[in-house]
């Protein structure tokens, strides 16, 4: 989830130093400035996720990073992968500077455009950078986009972020992302599988959220999702399994407004907390979980 309550972070100023972008914070992708360097990082966590990645993450995450070519050995050229990504479902990406305010975020997905921060961690970041970089935003959230049924959740939820904005409801609108497009997973016939970009764009976590005895695993429920916090500093507490795409977007089409009121008087949940009414796919044993603050 993008957010506009922070500092600017040092490396996302240092990357930007000289570069102007529009007022909907785009820019023409800085190719020339990536180094040999930047390319090797991509290199490398490309090949580090893409190993790890079959049996983990959804047929539909690989298919689409099959179907859209993404270089293996380069950051990728965004007009290049444009040329794929709107044939197939009239998606296309924008570079931006970095996090971008709520409501340029809402309007540019509620225009099918995903904003992708143009530049990459460096080498020593490889396992952890606490703000999206470019193989965060391409790597994890790109593949998903041709798959049509994902493609109108992403675009419907950008309209609904606006609505949620002005009414005041944002940060239950931003747990939806948090625990669907970010950190989701999908129970398919084959087992269970990752979707969630800030997912399969991390080593680690790719194999903690399906390995792990630690984190809770509970059905989809929208209402639920709402009153439940997060936490961003570490590995989650709780994912919520989605059946199929066509479920996710089924249950967010409609008009969020009473749900908002309705879950705002059924007040708030923990990361890690289990409700009475929870389908139940695994119960966390609650190793490591500290003492990290749920947002
Ligand atoms: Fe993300």
């Amino acid at each position: 989830m993008e957010t506009n309550t922070y500092t600017v972070p040092d490396i996302t100023v240092r990357k930007n130093q000289g570069l102007t972008h529009a007022a909907d914070f785009t820019l023409p992708q800085p190719l020339a400035r990536y180094s040999t360097e930047d390319h090797q990082t991509w290199a490398t966590l490309y090949r580090r996720q893409s190993e790890m990645l079959p049996g983990r993450a959804c047929d539909e995450f690989l298919q689409g990073l099959a179907a859209l070519d993404v270089d293996a050995d380069r950051v990728p050229d965004f007009n290049r992968l444009n040329e794929k990504l709107q044939a197939a479902t009239g998606w296309r990406i924008v570079a931006v500077p970095g996090l971008i305010p709520d409501d340029v975020f809402f309007e540019h997905l509620a225009n099918r455009r995903f904003p992708v921060t143009w530049w990459l961690r460096e080498p020593h970041q490889l396992d952890y950078l606490q703000e999206p970089d470019v193989f965060h935003d391409l790597f994890g959230h790109v593949p998903l986009l041709i798959n049509p049924v994902f493609a109108d959740y992403l675009q419907a939820y950008g309209k609904g972020g606006m609505k949620a904005k002005n009414l005041g409801y944002l940060p239950l609108l931003a747990r939806l992302y948090w625990y669907t497009v970010e950190f989701g997973l999908i129970n398919t016939p084959q087992g269970m599988r990752i979707y969630g970009a800030g997912i399969v764009s991390s080593k680690s976590e790719s194999v903690y959220c399906l390995d792990s005895d630690s984190p809770n695993r509970v059905g989809f429920d929208l209402q639920r999702i709402m009153r439940t916090r997060y936490r961003i500093d570490t590995f989650q507490k709780t994912y919520f399994v989605i059946d199929s795409f066509q479920q996710l977007f089924d249950a967010t089409a409609p008009d969020f407004t009473p749900l908002y009121h309705a879950v705002e008087q059924q007040g708030v949940l923990g990361a890690g907390e289990i409700e009475p009414h929870d389908r139940i796919f695994h119960v966390g044993n609650r190793v490591g979980w500290g003492d990290s603050t749920d947002v």
